[in-house]
C-alpha cells in the first residue's frame, strides 16, 4: 500500500497551534521510513493521520493504497486492520489479565473468528515478536520485563497482519541493549511479516542505520527527505532545526576536509568497511 499525503494542514482547534503544514509526503510500498525532527515538529500529529485519529483541517489528497481518508464512507475499521499503530509507551494501553487476552483484543473487530482461528493468529503475533507463547500466554502483562510488554503491545497489533507498521518513538525508554534488540525486531519484521514500517525517532544514529527513506520535520513542514545518505550528508544546517549529524555522517565530513572521501551509505558496518578499504589503499 502506498501513502499519499499532498498539501495537509492540521490545527489543533480554531486559534490552537498549527501542527501541520502543507505537508506533502508519499511513503511507497516496502519502505522502511524514518520520520525525524525535534520535540513540538509535527511528527505524531502527522501520523495519526494515516489511519483517521486525526482529521485533516484542510488537504488535497490522503490515501493509503486504495483507502480514500478524505472521502467521508471510508472504512476505517477495515483500514485500522491493514495499518497497525503503535504508540509511544504502547505498554501503558495494556489492560487484560492475561498476555492472550491482550493480545487477542487487536481481532475484536473480526467477529466471526472461531476459536482456533483467534488461537492461530494470537499465537503468530505473539511468536512474530520473538516471545515463547506457551511460557507467556496465560502470565499477566504485568509480571513481564519492560522490554516484553513492548513486544507484547507490539504483538496486539500485529495480530491484524497490517500491511503497514507504525510506530511512535518505539526505542524510547528502553536501554541501550533492549533498543538494539528491539531495532532487530523490526528489522526481521520488516517485508517478511510487514511490507512497509514507518518509524518516528528522535536518533539519527538509528535512522540511518535502519531506514531506508527518511522526512526531517520541522515546525510542522517537510524539511527534507530522501535516502538517508543523501539526507544526512549534504544537508547543511542540521543544528538549526534542532538535529544532529550521524555519528558516520559527522566522520565523513571530517575526513573530507583531510582530503580523505569516503564512499558510503553511512550505515555502521558500511563506513567502517570502506574506511578501512580506504587506509589499505593508502598504505
Ligand atoms: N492535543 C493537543 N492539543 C493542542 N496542541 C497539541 C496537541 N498535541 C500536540 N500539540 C501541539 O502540536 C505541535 C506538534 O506536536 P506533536 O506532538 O505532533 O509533535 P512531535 O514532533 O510528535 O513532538 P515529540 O517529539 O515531542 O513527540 C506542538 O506544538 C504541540 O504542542
Ligand atoms: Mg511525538
Amino acid at each position: 500500500m502506498q501513502i499519499v499525503c499532498k498539501n495537509l494542514t492540521f490545527a489543533y482547534g480554531k486559534r490552537g497551534v498549527t501542527a501541520v503544514k502543507n505537508l506533502s509526503l508519499t511513503i511507497d510500498e516496502g519502505e522502511f521510513f524514518g520520520i525525524i525532527g525535534e520535540t513540538g515538529s509535527g511528527k505524531s500529529t502527522f501520523i495519526q493521520h494515516l489511519n483517521g485519529l486525526v482529521k485533516p483541517t484542510t488537504c488535497d489528497e490522503l490515501t493509503v493504497g486504495e483507502f480514500n481518508l478524505l472521502d467521508k464512507k471510508c472504512d476505517y475499521k477495515k483500514l485500522r486492520s491493514k495499518i497497525g499503530m503503535v504508540f509511544q509507551y504502547p505498554e501503558y494501553q495494556l489492560f487484560a489479565e492475561t498476555v492472550f487476552e491482550d493480545v487477542a483484543f487487536g481481532l475484536k473487530n473480526f467477529a466471526s473468528l472461531t476459536k482456533e482461528e483467534t488461537e492461530k493468529m494470537v499465537k503468530e503475533a505473539i511468536e512474530v515478536v520473538g516471545l515463547d507463547y506457551e511460557k507467556i500466554k496465560n502470565k499477566s502483562p504485568f509480571d513481564l520485563s519492560g522490554g516484553q510488554k513492548r513486544r507484547v503491545a507490539i504483538a496486539g497489533v500485529l495480530v491484524t497482519k497490517p500491511e503497514v507498521l507504525i510506530l511512535d518513538e518505539p526505542a524510547s525508554g528502553l536501554d541501550p541493549e533492549g533498543k538494539e534488540q528491539l531495532l532487530s525486531l523490526l528489522h526481521s519484521l520488516h517485508k517478511s511479516f510487514v511490507k512497509t514500517i514507518i518509524m518516528v525517532s528522535h536518533d539519527m544514529n538509528t535512522v540511518v542505520e535502519h531506514c531506508t527513506k527518511v522526512a526531517l520535520f520541522n515546525k510542522g513542514e517537510i524539511y527534507c527527505s530522501g535516502r538517508p545518505s543523501e539526507v544526512f550528508f549534504k544537508l547543511e544546517g542540521l543544528e538549526e532545526i534542532g538535529l544532529e549529524q550521524p555519528l558516520t555522517g559527522y566522520l565523513k565530513k571530517e575526513l573530507e576536509l583531510k582530503g580523505v572521501n569516503i564512499e558510503s551509505d553511512l550505515t555502521v558496518d558500511d563506513f567502517v568497511y570502506n574506511l578501512v578499504k580506504k587506509l589499505k589503499q593508502g598504505s
